[in-house]
Formats: C-alpha cells, structure tokens, sequence
C-alpha cells in the first residue's frame, strides 16, 4: 500500500514537474491540461474528468471554460455552480441525483468529486472526476492538493501571458498610431512650409511688381509730359517749314526772273545802276548761289524729314507709355514691337545690328503697353548680354493658335544655373545699380496674365533666344 502510494505521489509530482517547466518553456496551456487531466485520471482511477477556468464577464458573472475535457459531462459542469457557491470541495458519491435523468447517450455518473482551483479567495478554476470505483474521500483531497496548486499557477500564468499579450499588441497599437500621427504632423509641416514658400515668392513677385509698376507709371508720366511738350513745338516747326518751302519756292522763282534780268542788260548800263549789278553778280558768285539754289530744296526736305522722324518718335512714346483701358484689347503684335524698337533704339543702335522679320500675325487679345514693357526688358536684355558688337534678330511667327514673337541675340549666353534662375525675383547677374533683376520676372507676370508662355534657350558664350507665346485672339 505504502509502496503504491509513494508511487502514485512521485507519478504525480513527476507529472506536475513535467507540466510546470513545459509551461515555463511556452508549451500551450490546452496541451498540458489535457496531460494533466489523463495523469490525474489514472491516478485517480476516475473515468472522466475535466480541468476548467473560471471567467467573469463585465458585470462579474462566471462561467466555466473547459481547458480539458474528457466528455460532454454535464453533470460535471453542475458541479462549478456548487463548488462556486461553497468555494469548497464538493464529494458526491451518490448515484446520480437529477430527477429528468440524464440525456441520451449520457455516460452514467456514480461519484462525482469537485475541486476548487482558488487563488487567495479568488475562485480561478474547476477541477472534475467522476466514477471512481469506491468513490472519492478526504485523503484524496488532500494528495491532490499540489494538483490543484499546479493548475491554479498555471492558469494564473496563462492569464498573465495573455494579459502581456494584450498589453503588447495594445502597445504595438499605440505605436502605429503615434506613428501615424507623427507622419500626418510631418505632412502637415511640410504642406505648411510648402504653402508659405508659395506666398512668400508669390509676395515678393507682387511686391516686385509693384515697385516695377510705380516705378512704370512715374516714368510714364514724365515721358508723357515730355512727349506732350515736345508735340506742341514740333507742331508749328512742321507748319513752319511747310510754309518756308512754299515761299522758297516763290523766292528762287523770282531769283531766276531777276537773273535773267540781269543777264539781259548789256554794257549800256552805266553808272551807279552798273555798280549794283556787278555786285549782284560778285555776291552770287562768292556765295555760289546756284548750290543754294540746288542745295536749299534738299535741306528743307531733310528739315522735314528730320521733323517727320521726331513726330514719329514721339508718337511712339506716346503710344508706349499710354495708360492701358481696363479691358484687353485687340493687339497687332507687329505694330506694338515696331513701336517699341523706336523707343529703345537709341539703346541699341550703337552695340547691335537689329534684324526685324515680322510675319503676317493675327490679332491677339492683350494689354498693349504692358506687351511693350516685355519686349522692351527682351530687348535691353539681349544688347546688355552683348559685349561690344552683335546682332539682334527680332521675329514674328503665326503657329497654329498662338503668335510668337522670337528675341535672339549673339550675346555671352547663360550657364544652365543662370538659366533656371532668371524667372526669379530679384535676380540678376549685372553689377549692383545697373539690373535690379526684375525685368524677367515681371514679364512673366505679364505674360502668363495674358495667357502666353515665355521660353528660353540659351548656349553659354553663344547667345541666347526668348520666345513669347501669346494665344490668338478667339472671337474674331
Ligand atoms: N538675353 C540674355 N542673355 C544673357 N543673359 C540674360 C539674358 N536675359 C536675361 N539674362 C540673365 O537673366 C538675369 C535676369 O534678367 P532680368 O531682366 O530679370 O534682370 P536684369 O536684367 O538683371 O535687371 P533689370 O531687368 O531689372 O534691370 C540677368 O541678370 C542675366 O543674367
Ligand atoms: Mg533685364
């Protein structure tokens, strides 16, 4: 007897030990209960049995969850209700008490033993054998005390794991989230910084193009009054010398009647009338009237000539520094560069060559005098790239539904790093107070006001070639 009991302790013990380090070592609890449920049942001698956990929903009800089980038992299952209730060991060695009987195909219950799996006064889980030959006694209890206490430890332990478990993956959550977060907060950063760099450029080229356009209106108002005050004399020296021919031509008629006056009258003419002849005759003579004669219709046609030229330029001043209506208008391209040549031609004439191709180009819908200020920064451009002689290509184009107007020159060019600057505000290459690095930028501005595109192409030391592209005028 001793014999077997010493045996069926150390089976036990061995068993428990076994369980414990598999626990330890991560084994899955279902597992190690069903091992543990097959040891106790043969030492036991029971015939079915089952090892469960006791869980608690939110509002603290139990219920039993089976970990191992030999049989739907239900009778078993009856058990946790008591042994709930108790907290103690239950030991029903009693042929069945229910008075229905059990279900079909229920095994038949002799003795039925309950152990409570109790942490402190926590119940934790429910340990039930059945049909014990002989049924189940208080020495029984008492051998499987470390039973109970290995599965209460375990249970508790797989509860601990889960827990971990839980709060790992709740952690992992958080992360992913934190980072999720941190990565919306950078986009937001970044689309902020994006979005203030926009305003600040597109600030600096307002401000840009309100300093130019101050600057535009002051000059123009100057020009203006200059051209005005320049018009009003120019006026009567165009009469004038209108006039002045018409009596020239009066004067040198009559001159020849005199002459042939004078030719006529033969050596009979004496006395102080001879003496006036002849110095009629030597006059003509030291001042070499027939040059003047030839020569006088010649100046008085440069004189108007030379009128005629001023009119025009002031014309085109006129017309370069007029105040532009508020709404576009219908522009002829060719007319406006032509215009604008005049005015900037005394910047040119002395550094280049200027080679003007104009084709036929229909109307486009714009804003004339701002259209000169962008072939006037073009044209300055191109002869200050120039470095002492060179040669300006002016060309119009019609393609398809836009007109172009093409500025070459055979200047120093740009480096790639210059060339994808140049739209910028403020920026230049010349020295400080000759280029304030606006011209470019504004006549974007313009431009892309008017719908059009600017492109440059360029070959450093070779020159450089702006293309405007302005869309035809549509309602025609
Ligand atoms: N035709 C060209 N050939 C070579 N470089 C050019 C030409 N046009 C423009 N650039 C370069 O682009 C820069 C910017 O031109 P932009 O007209 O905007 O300013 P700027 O001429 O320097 O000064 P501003 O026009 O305000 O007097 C110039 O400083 C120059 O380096
Ligand atoms: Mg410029």
């Amino acid at each position: 007897m001793a014999e077997r009991a010493l045996h069926a302790s150390n089976t036990l013990l061995q068993a428990l030990t076994e369980a414990q380090l598999e626990f330890i070592g991560g084994s899955d609890a279902h597992l190690l209960f069903d091992k543990l449920l097959t040891v106790l049942l043969e030492l036991t001698e029971s015939e079915y049995g089952f090892i469960g956990e006791v869980l608690r929903d939110a509002q603290g009800t139990p219920s039993l969850r089976s970990h191992a089980l030999t049989h739907e038992l239900r009778d078993l299952q009856t058990l946790f209700g008591r042994v709930l209730t108790t907290g103690e060991p239950l030991v029903a060695n009693e042929p069945n008490p229910h008075a229905g009987g059990l279900p079909a195909g229920h095994p038949p219950l002799n003795a039925l033993l309950g152990l409570p799996l109790k942490s402190g006064d926590e119940l934790v889980g429910l340990v039930g054998i059945a049909n014990r030959p002989g049924g189940y006694g208080p020495e029984l209890i008492e051998f499987l005390q470390p039973f109970v206490a290995t599965c209460c430890s375990i249970i508790l332990g797989r509860r601990g794991r889960e827990q971990q478990k839980h709060t790992e993956e709740l952690l992992r959550q958080r992360e992913e989230e934190l980072q999720r977060h941190r990565d919306h907060l950078e986009e937001l950063v970044q689309s902020r910084t994006e979005s203030l760099l926009h305003t600040t450029v597109a600030l600096e080229e307002r401000q840009a193009q309100l300093l130019h356009s101050e600057r535009m209106a002051s000059l123009g108002q100057l020009v203006a009054g200059i051209a005005h005050e320049i018009n009003n004399p120019l006026g009567y020296i165009t009469s004038n010398l209108a006039t002045l021919t018409q009596y020239l031509s009066v004067f040198t008629g009559l001159l020849k009647l005199h002459r042939e006056l004078a030719d006529g009258l033969g050596p009979e003419l004496q006395g102080p009338r001879a003496e006036l002849l002849e110095r009629i005759r030597s006059l003509e003579q030291q001042e070499d009237l027939d040059y003047i004669l030839g020569d006088v219709n010649e100046l008085l046609s440069d004189s108007r000539e030379g009128a005629h030229r001023v009119a025009d330029i002031v014309q085109s001043l006129k017309a370069f520094v007029r105040e532009d209506s508020k709404q576009p208008e219908l522009v002829d391209v060719n007319k406006e560069l032509a215009t604008t040549l005049k005015v900037v031609w005394n910047q040119l004439k002395y550094r280049c060559e200027v080679k003007c191709d104009y084709a036929q180009v229909p109307p486009i819908l714009g804003r004339p005098a701002q259209l000169n200020q962008v072939f006037t920064h073009l044209l300055l451009n191109a002869v200050q790239a120039i470095p002492e002689r060179g040669v300006i290509h002016v060309t119009t184009l019609h393609e398809g539904d836009e007109v172009l107007v093409r500025i070459s020159d055979t200047g120093h060019g740009m480096t790639p790093e210059v060339l994808s600057k140049i739209f910028s505000p403020f920026f230049t290459t010349k020295p400080p107070g000759k280029g304030a690095g606006l011209g470019l930028s504004i006549s974007e501005g313009i431009i892309t006001s008017h719908k059009g595109r600017i492109e440059v192409q360029s070959q450093f030391g070779q020159g450089s070639t702006f293309t405007v592209r302005l869309p035809v005028a549509k309602d025609l």
